[in-house]
Parts: C-alpha cells; sequence; structure tokens
C-alpha cells in the first residue's frame, strides 16, 4: 500500500512507569515515530485533546485517571484517534472490556517487542488512511486521491456522494486492483458516519475459525486456545461502520453468522450466551461472481440481499483509458515525493503506450508499472524504454518459466518476488508472463501466419495483432525495438 510521509507519525505513550517509558520510547523513536510522553492519566488525556496524535499508547493502570477512563473519555470525543492499552496479565479482563468502550486493541505485559511494534504500525497506519478523506475526482497534494475525470468514473462519484450519507449497505464489485478499497474508505469518508469508527477485515485473510471470534469475539473457553475472552468487531465497531474486504470469500458458515447479525442487529459471541445490540453499517467489497457463487450454492442468497442494498459496479481500467494520463500524473507526482525527484515527467508516446495496455491488474497494475519506470529513469524524465522495460514481465519469471519443472515452481516464483516488493501485483505478472509466451510461440509455430495462429487461441485476427504489439512480437516492431 503506498502511502506519504510526508510527516512522522506521533505517538503519545501514557506510562507510570519510568523504566517502561523510557525504553519504549527509545525503541519507538528508532522506527522513525515521535513519541510523546505523560506519566499520568488525567495528563495524558488533555494532552490527547490538546494536540494532533495519530495514536495513543496507554497504560491501564495510571495516577489521576485510569487506563479505562481515559479510552472511554477520549473515544467520546476523538473515535477515529485509535488507543492501544498496555496491561499486566491480572487486568487483561479489563483491558478486553476497555474494546468495548473503543480501545483499539490491548497489549500484555511484559510485551515482546515486535509484537508491540506490529501493533503501532497497524493502528497509526489505519489511523493515517482515515484522518484524510479521499478526494473524488480531482487530485489534492498530498492526499490520497480517487483519480479518474472520464464518465465511468464520474458516474461512480455521484454513487459515493449518494449512498455516503444513507446508512444502507453497499456492496462494491469490480475486478482486482479497480479500487474497490479506496471506494469503501471514501464512502465512509464522506458519509454521516464519517467521525465514527471504521474497522476494516480482509475475510479473506484469516481462517475460518479465527475469523468468527474476529468479527462475533468470543467467551473465554468457547474453543481450546481461548483463554480469554475477546470482544469482536463487530461490537467494536458499534455505532459505526465495518468494511468486510472479499467477502465472497466468506465460508457459508460464517455466512449464516453474519446474516444473522445483520437481521437482529444484535451480535453473539462465540460460545457465549448473551446477545449485544449493535448498530453497525457493512460495506462489502469482491471481486468475486456473487451471483455465479449463488448458485453453486457457496454463497448464501439471503446474505447476498441484505448486503447488496446498494451496488457500485467499479470498471476495469480497460474500459476508461481516457483516465490513464490523469492516473499515470497522480502515481509520478506521489512517488516523485517518495524517491525525492522534483517534478518527474514522462514523454507522451510512453503514456501512449500506457494507455493501450490491456490492464489486468488495473489501477494498481498501473500503479507498479509507473513506479518501476520512475526508478528505471532515476531522476530524469521517464521515456519509452523505461516503460517498455517496467512492462516487460520480470527476467526472473521468464526464465524460471522455462526452467521449471513444475507449474507450482513457476507460481512460487511469481510470488515470492510479489512478496519481496510487496508489490501487488503477481496476478497480472503471472497473467502477463503466460500469455506473452502463448503468443510467442504459437506466432513461432505459425510461421509467422497471424491468422493462423489467432484460430488456434480461439481469437479474432485483430485481437492477435493488438496482442503481438503488446507484447513487442510484432514484426513492425522490430526496427523501431532495435533503435
Ligand atoms: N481511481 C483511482 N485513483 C487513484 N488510485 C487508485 C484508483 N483506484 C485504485 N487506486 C490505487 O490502486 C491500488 C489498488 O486499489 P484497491 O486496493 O482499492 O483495489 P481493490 O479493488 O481493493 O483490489 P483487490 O481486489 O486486489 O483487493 C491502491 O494503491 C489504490 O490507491
Ligand atoms: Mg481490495
Amino acid at each position: 500500500m503506498l502511502s506519504v510521509r510526508a510527516d512522522p507519525i506521533r505517538i503519545l505513550l501514557i506510562e507510570d512507569d519510568p523504566g517502561i517509558s523510557e525504553g519504549l520510547q527509545r525503541v519507538l523513536a528508532e522506527e522513525g515515530y515521535v513519541v510523546s510522553v505523560e506519566s499520568r492519566g488525567d495528563d495524558g488525556l488533555a494532552r490527547a485533546l490538546r494536540e494532533p496524535f495519530d495514536l495513543v499508547v496507554s497504560d491501564l493502570r495510571l495516577p489521576g485517571l485510569g487506563g479505562m477512563e481515559v479510552v472511554r473519555r477520549l473515544h467520546a470525543v476523538r473515535p477515529r484517534l485509535p488507543i492501544v492499552l498496555m496491561t499486566a496479565f491480572g487486568t487483561a479482563e479489563t483491558a478486553i472490556e476497555a474494546m468495548k468502550f473503543g480501545a483499539y486493541d490491548y497489549i500484555l505485559k511484559p510485551f515482546d517487542i515486535p509484537r508491540m511494534l506490529g501493533l503501532v504500525a497497524e493502528a497509526a497506519e489505519s489511523s493515517r488512511r482515515m484522518s484524510q478523506k479521499v478526494a473524488l475526482g480531482e487530485p489534492v497534494p498530498g492526499r490520497e486521491a480517487l483519480v479518474g475525470r472520464g464518465p465511468a468514473m464520474q458516474l461512480i462519484y455521484k454513487e459515493v456522494g449518494r449512498v455516503a450519507s444513507r446508512p444502507v449497505n453497499v456492496l462494491i464489485r469490480g475486478e482486482t486492483g479497480t479500487g474497490k478499497e479506496l471506494i469503501a474508505r471514501a464512502i465512509y469518508q464522506h458519509g454521516e458516519r464519517a467521525h465514527a469508527p471504521f474497522i476494516a477485515i480482509n475475510c479473506a485473510a484469516i481462517p475460518e475459525t479465527l475469523l468468527e471470534s474476529e468479527l462475533f469475539g468470543h467467551e473465554r473457553g468457547a474453543f481450546t486456545g481461548a483463554d480469554a475472552r475477546r470482544i469482536g468487531r463487530f461490537e467494536q465497531a458499534n455505532g459505526g461502520t465495518i468494511f468486510l474486504d472479499e467477502i465472497g470469500d466468506m465460508t457459508p458458515g460464517t455466512q449464516v453468522k453474519l446474516l444473522r447479525v445483520l437481521q437482529d442487529r444484535t451480535v453473539q459471541r462465540v460460545g457465549g450466551a448473551e446477545t449485544f445490540p449493535v448498530d453497525v453499517r457493512v460495506i462489502c467489497a469482491t471481486h468475486r461472481d456473487l451471483e455465479a457463487a449463488i448458485r453453486e450454492k457457496q454463497f448464501r442468497e439471503d446474505l447476498y440481499y441484505r448486503l447488496n442494498v446498494v451496488a457500485i459496479l467499479l470498471p476495469p481500467l480497460r474500459e476508461r483509458r481516457e483516465d490513464v494520463p490523469d492516473l499515470i500524473d497522480y502515481f509520478l507526482s506521489r512517488y516523485g515525493v517518495e524517491l525525492g525527484h522534483a517534478n518527474p515527467s514522462m514523454d507522451a508516446d510512453a503514456v501512449e503506450l500506457l494507455r493501450a495496455q490491456p490492464w489486468p491488474g488495473n489501477v494498481r497494475q498501473l500503479e507498479n508499472v509507473v513506479r518501476r519506470s520512475l526508478l528505471a529513469a532515476r531522476g530524469f524524465a521517464v521515456r519509452l524504454n523505461h516503460v517498455r522495460a517496467a512492462l516487460a514481465p520480470g527476467p526472473e519469471s521468464v526464465s524460471a518459466l522455462a526452467a521449471a519443472p513444475a507449474l507450482e515452481a513457476w507460481v512460487d516464483g511469481i510470488l515470492a518476488a510479489a512478496r519481496r516488493e510487496d508489490s501487488g501485483d503477481a496476478h497480472a505478472r503471472l497473467i502477463q508472463t503466460a500469455e506473452r509466451e502463448l503468443f510467442s510461440r504459437a506466432i513461432q509455430q505459425a510461421q509467422g501466419n497471424q491468422a493462423k495462429a489467432a484460430r488456434w487461441l480461439g481469437i479474432t485476427r485483430i485481437t492477435m495483432r493488438a496482442k503481438l504489439i503488446q507484447y513487442g512480437l510484432h514484426p513492425s516492431q522490430d526496427s523501431e525495438l532495435a533503435s
């Protein structure tokens, strides 16, 4: 995920034990956070209300005012400011209770530093991303924006404006990388609940058993390993919005439970008997074909109707190529800032080449290609050859494909590259690499006869020609490529 760090993340640490606060302050400062310390609960609360912090990390037992009260009062005024509680083992129950009052999470003392840093990074990131409205249509310097002024996106902005202030559930659809998550945040930020919590959960990233307790919470002893009670995200998001990403990946068992929550507006913790009323707006997203999933009995139809009160369908990038130049400008300036290049630009023929791409990975893929081109250009104007290089599948994947004893190894290679670069374009890369190979071999075996190759592939000659040009395999490109 792209993030611009023009100014550092500010953390308020409320801790009365000087040993702990000094140690933590040092560790956090080493990570680049700017840390302020208060040793009393009342002073901490006052400071958090006075100064702009991105995150509060507070002890539970404090002089002046307890951590629980800090959470309750601070959350009432600044519901989007995440508060992480630190607590000794004996008081864990209280910390768990505090999540009902809006604490982001808690951590037991003595804590392991990597887990602490992980939690802080996650909370700070969500705080930053939520604190500024996603701009619609027009880029605003230093802010995340939904870019694209073409007619398709104009309709989407209107739709966002229309649904934002109505408390209805929204289902966001679209291919991978089309901006579903960005739209979800925009709907939240432009709506009436913008000052209430927003909690995002990726249903595909959490195993089924954990997902249920993540969403609905659990009682102590509900299952092996449940040694403490857990407050679920629905309870935590009460009054606010919950974003269920990749809802199409939710298992039927969890779907039933979610349906019950939406119907009854109450939540029951796993292994618990009590029900708690919850008022939560649900925004969902998926790239899956839910109608097909319903036919295949993988997705519940009744749940589908509950979630799909308003549907927003994000068009793939290839259907709104007119937005490509604006997107390029936007990503050039964002990554330019990050890479320290002033006013990066791209040659017109390079922009044209990008406009013509099929973009199976949509905006995310374009973003990655622009970033790679910018890196290749090393601070100078981005030229056609930089873009060509950025579009070409990585050498590691092509050679791996030829040498791989199995498809699995090849896929693993692409995944490993994506993990290493955290680039989020494994899907697009895989498709492009495989596709290029397919076209290159077909045209070779057809001895340059495009009509024949097109027939084998089951595509039109026009598509064949376009693909050959795209992958630099068209004979007319030879001279151009050599120059
Ligand atoms: N219209 C847009 N303007 C600017 N940036 C965009 C736009 N659409 C998407 N992006 C950027 O592209 C990347 C992917 O967007 P996002 O994560 O919202 O996609 P997604 O549809 O949720 O993808 P996936 O299905 O893979 O989860 C993000 O970095 C996002 O900021
Ligand atoms: Mg997404």
